[in-house]
């Protein structure tokens, strides 16, 4: 018999219940060897809309399908063992309404193993956030910079100063009464997302958002340094991976152009050594 407890997995309510608490540790996971690193450490791995412009180099989030979250989700899933799975609905699977938003997320729990979905918007989804929660499918909301939004909001600003707050609030208020779980606040001013983890029950991940936040997140290759340009304010390199992976491949390039790899170490005997 083994003598260590098994590892129970985080669930929604877990997290729910985390607010006000040590802050809770989130990042985003894209594959199973990235997911079994955060899942070492963090709370929840995310698995992110984001894959679009981090892997696939496209323009925006927008271009993301459900099948793309399907393929990443289930690669996560494979490499996580306590840290919960939360997967992104991609553009164009939720906003039609309750019904399309349902079937759409039925498909991605199922078919991931992720016991949860995150889907952008504040008062207007609502409904639907309140439609899958009432049929078992738990919702992180997302509201502030809503980047599935990025042509309406003509970029990827700052969202909640001044005359915006009171929306930024009232739409996590909404999120909350609606039955969301938790919800990530994106590029809302310091003062305005400490309010909000204030006045809601619910946890607030912040991501360019302050301190305040009941947990945070971050997009795992921005802080590890994957890229050697993209560096958006809010986010701290831990690690400069770009430049070490740019270094290990031009020492390769230049061992194969001299003939000094493979060296005889790396080969095989034409004869087995009796
Ligand atoms: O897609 C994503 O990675 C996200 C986080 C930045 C919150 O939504």
């Amino acid at each position: 018999m083994s003598a260590t407890a098994p590892v129970r997995p985080v669930l929604p309510p877990d997290i729910t219940a985390r607010k006000g608490g040590v802050p809770l540790v989130v990042l985003t996971a894209y594959t199973t060897p990235m997911a079994r690193l955060v899942d070492a450490h963090c709370d929840i791995a995310l698995v992110g809309d984001s894959l679009g412009m981090v892997l696939h180099g496209m323009p925006s989030t927008i271009g993301v399908t459900l099948e793309m979250m399907i393929l990443h989700g289930r690669a996560v899933t494979r490499g996580l063992s306590r840290a919960m799975a939360v997967i992104d609905m991609p553009f164009g699977s939720y906003e039609e309404g309750p019904a399309q938003a349902y079937r759409n997320a039925a498909r991605l729990m199922a078919e991931t193993g992720a016991p949860a979905v995150k889907l952008e918007g504040g008062q207007h989804m609502a409904e639907t956030i309140a439609f899958l929660t009432a049929r078992g499918v738990p919702v992180m909301a997302h509201v502030g910079l809503t980047p599935q939004a990025v042509n309406t909001l003509g970029g990827y600003k700052v969202v909640g100063r001044e005359a915006e707050a009171d929306k930024v609030m009232q739409d996590a208020l909404a999120c909350e009464a609606a039955g969301a779980f938790s919800i990530v606040l994106e590029k809302v001013p310091v003062g305005l997302a400490a309010r909000v983890t204030a006045a809601l029950k619910i946890p607030t991940i912040g991501i360019g958002a302050g301190v305040e936040c009941d947990g945070q997140v971050l997009v795992i290759d921005d802080m590890l340094g994957m890229f050697t340009e993209f560096r958006p304010k809010f986010v701290k390199r831990y690690a400069d991976l770009g430049h070490a992976a740019d270094e290990a491949i031009a020492a390769y390039a230049a061992e194969v152009r001299a003939r000094a790899f493979p060296g005889p170490e790396h080969g095989f005997a034409d004869q087995v050594k009796a």
